[in-house]
């Protein structure tokens, strides 16, 4: 069981220590977790956000744990050398181009939800976003117009073949849960979304258990705080499941809850919580290691088939929440290695 360990910048090495003291405690037959540079920290001592050492490190692990990058100092620095470079990099250079992000509402947390308790207690959905393609990947570039002034632009794009396969892994999910399958995209405006539409429409052909829906990215937004309870699986593309990921935490309770797992077409996969360096408070020991401990659950699900020990973490993280383990997120006074510690006494 070879897991890289990225930490990255900010809160990202506070985070991570917890995660990795949960599966140390587990007792895994063949665990070695090999660290790598990444991020701001990366550029700090190689110059490069995601070092060639580091991608080694990745292609050599059977799944890798990445804790956040983004610090500001780097903001000015060409977009190549940003530290966000290396989660896109990474994304990118294993072809984990399906991002799975779950969010549900754990029991006693319904008071701590930004919606009404009677709402978010009827959250459990999936979120499969595209993580490969679409606007992040596209052409991009700042021109100068005619008149002097400067244009910033994007190329926004999905082949179909891209859309293709990121449908196939929402069936799949969807035939795993309840069996619903909510498209979304903003097919009333782009052509993207349409060729987005009309490949999920070809392949539910294949799925004929699933029931599928499309929704413009918008009204997804404004259903997502009106009844959440509504999703099972959403299918998006890369940008708007960015967006609607993090609306889902707040719905679910805290962003410090999210996890997340990127996979490629085996089962070699990244797991990361959806939240980012939160340089607001790095440093100060305040971070919610959750839902890094989560998606070091994740890893051993997706990558090694460890249902039972993946189960007793989230167990554990289910447990320390119930008992009113709550970090300065959830308006709670634990901080962040004695929600470490909380989770650990329960594993
Ligand atoms: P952020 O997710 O880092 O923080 C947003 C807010 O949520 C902040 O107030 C922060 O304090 C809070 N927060 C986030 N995680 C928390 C946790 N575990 N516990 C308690 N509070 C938490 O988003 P941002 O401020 O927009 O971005 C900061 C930097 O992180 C940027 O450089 C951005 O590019 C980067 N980023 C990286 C990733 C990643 O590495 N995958 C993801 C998102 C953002
Ligand atoms: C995320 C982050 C990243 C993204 C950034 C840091 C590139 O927001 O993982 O959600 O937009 O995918
Ligand atoms: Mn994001």
């Amino acid at each position: 069981m070879k897991i890289a360990v990225f930490a990255g910048d900010g809160i990202g090495p506070e985070v991570t220590h917890e995660a990795v003291r949960v599966l140390q405690a587990l007792d895994l037959p063949g665990l070695e977790l090999v660290e790598g540079d990444v991020g701001g920290a990366a550029w700090r001592k190689h110059g490069h956000p995601l070092p060639e050492a580091t991608l080694e490190i990745a292609r050599a692990a059977d799944a890798i744990l990445f804790g956040a990058v983004g610090d500001f100092e780097c903001d000015h620095l060409e977009r190549h050398l940003r530290p966000e470079q290396a989660i896109l990099g990474l994304r990118k250079a294993l072809g984990l181009f399906a991002n799975l992000r779950p969010a549900r509402v754990f029991p006693g947390l319904e008071d701590h939800s930004a919606l009404r308790p009677e709402v978010a207690g009827a959250i459990d959905l999936l979120i499969v976003r595209e993580l490969n393609g679409d606007v992040y990947f596209g052409e991009k570039g700042i021109r100068t117009l005619d008149n002097g002034e400067r244009q910033g632009w994007d190329m926004m794009a999905y082949a179909e073949s891209e859309v293709r396969r990121i449908a196939h892994v929402g069936f799949k999910a969807a035939r795993g849960r309840k069996g619903r399958l909510c498209s979304v995209d903003k097919a009333n405006v782009l052509e993207t979304s349409q060729v987005w539409r009309d490949v999920m429409i070809e392949v539910a052909a294949e799925y004929p258990d699933v029931e599928l829906s499309h929704m413009y990215v918008d009204n997804a937004a404004m259903q997502l705080v009106k009844s959440p309870g509504q999703f099972d699986v959403v299918v998006t593309g890369n940008l708007f499941g960015d967006i609607l990921s993090d609306q889902a935490s707040m719905c679910v309770g805290s962003i410090g809850l999210l996890a997340s797992a990127s996979m490629a077409e085996g089962t070699k996969g990244l797991y990361e919580p959806i939240h980012g360096s939160a340089p607001d408070i790095a440093g100060q020991g305040k971070a919610n290691p959750m839902a890094t401990i989560l998606s070091a659950a994740m890893l051993l699900r997706h990558s090694f088939g460890r249902e039972a020990e993946a189960a007793r973490i989230e167990a554990a993280v289910a447990a320390a929440l119930a008992d009113g383990v709550f970090g300065g997120d959830l308006g709670g006074t634990y901080g962040t290695t004695a929600i470490g510690d909380a989770v650990l006494g329960r594993l």
